[in-house]
């Protein structure tokens, strides 16, 4: 049981700084996207999509940030740009999760946690296969004209940026909360 369970009581993320190449190679991606697709949906409505952005999708968002940003602050440094231009080239591989809540009778906030779980496993399998990776949403995530850029819809959300790639060294484990604190037993 516990030995079956290690994936999952042993998944730790993996800063972007902490990341190189290889990424994950493309049958792991496969193997990867699949998990992501399996994840419970009421309603079976896939209210979820996936952008694989590999290195020219991460350069072109890359400078659709780094336009936004150097609109909302004209006067920031030519670092800060360079930063916005490299945001999503922080690791071999990003993975855009958009929420797309189909309208009808299942609650957008029920579609919009099938999407979290979408996060999830993304992160699982990449960890079972060996890889690094890293949920993030960061600004970018907020940003109307970057999910516009994803192809998403205005009632669209992003999910989140999925960093994957491969670790430089084992990350140190964080406090992680005590049972007691978060569980109650009636
Ligand atoms: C929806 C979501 C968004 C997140 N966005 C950020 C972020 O923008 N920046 C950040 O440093 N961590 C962010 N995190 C936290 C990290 O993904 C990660 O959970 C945290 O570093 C703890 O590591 P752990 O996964 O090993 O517990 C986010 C987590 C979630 C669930």
């Amino acid at each position: 049981m516990t030995a079956d369970l290690a994936p999952l009581l042993t998944r730790r993320s993996v800063s972007v700084r902490d990341m190189a190449a290889p990424a994950p190679s493309e049958d792991a991606l496969a193997l990867i996207l699949r998990a992501a697709t399996r994840v419970p949906d009421h309603g079976k409505l896939c209210p979820w999509r996936i952008v694989v952005l590999q290195e020219e999708g991460q350069r072109q968002l890359g400078q659709v940030a780094a336009g936004l940003f150097m609109k909302a602050y004209p006067d920031a440094s030519s670092a800060q740009r360079n930063a916005e231009l490299q945001r999503f080239m922080r690791a071999p591989l990003c993975l855009a999760v958009l929420s797309t809540p189909k309208p009808g009778s299942k609650p957008v906030w029920e579609q919009e946690l099938s999407a979290g779980a979408v996060c999830m496993n993304i992160l699982h399998a990449a960890h079972m296969l060996g890889y690094a990776g890293k949920w993030l949403t960061e600004w970018v995530a907020y940003d109307a004209e970057i999910l516009a850029a994803l192809g998403g819809a205005p009632s669209d959300k992003i999910a989140g940026f999925l960093y994957l790639g491969s670790k430089t060294s084992e990350p140190e484990d964080r406090e992680r909360p005590s049972l007691e604190a978060v569980v109650e037993w009636r």
